[in-house]
């Protein structure tokens, strides 16, 4: 079932999500619902807390990205309880990125690209990995939201100050996107 998508200015999207367990009711069906969501709106992540849920899980399919990063062929994961720690040795870059929680606005942020990431399949079997490029770039993002956090947290005042009035429709529900979205107004 495709979701709406939770609007920045949503409560839910600031909110630090729970830890899932093997005995969260409807798992399976939260999972299906994120990746049919994502994909009806043409993302590349989308984490639980963008359909209303404050649960620590997140679906990645970017390989659709794999003509410009070649490294994205394969890159789906599901993401359970996900827990990142940033390498120094990493290097820095600047990229432009976008939020299905944010239609509209692309910015420039710096992250490291080089993650070590920790997380739990559907099976809750663990898994542990070392991610570079433009995937540690993706997991950086959607975890962000299950703490509470947006990748436009991440730039300039200055730069947040020339898409304030943006971030002002966004937050009352004025958008412009075609896909379903729930923000404080309806359109
Ligand atoms: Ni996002």
């Amino acid at each position: 079932m495709i979701l709406p998508i939770y609007l920045y200015g949503q409560p839910v999207l600031r909110r630090v999500a729970d830890e899932i367990t093997p005995e969260y009711e409807g798992l399976t069906e939260l999972i299906e619902n994120m990746k049919a969501t994502m994909y009806a709106s043409d993302g590349i992540g989308i984490a639980a807390p963008q359909v209303g849920v404050s649960a620590k899980i997140v679906y990645i399919d970017a390989s659709v990205l794999a003509d410009t990063f070649p490294e994205l062929a394969e890159a789906k994961y599901i993401l359970i309880n996900p827990e990142i720690e940033v390498i120094a040795d990493g290097k820095r870059l600047s990229r432009e990125e976008g939020c299905l929680s944010l239609p509209g606005i692309h910015e420039p942020v710096m992250r490291t690209e080089k993650i070590h990431i920790k997380w739990l399949d559907e099976n809750f079997t663990a898994h542990d990995e070392i991610v570079e490029g433009y995937l540690a770039r993706v997991m950086q993002h959607e975890c962000d939201h299950l703490d509470g956090k947006v990748f436009i947290d991440h730039i300039s005042p200055i730069r947040k100050q020339l898409i304030r009035n943006k971030l002002n429709n966004i937050v009352r529900g004025k958008v412009n996107c075609d896909y379903r979205t729930k923000g404080v107004a309806k359109k």
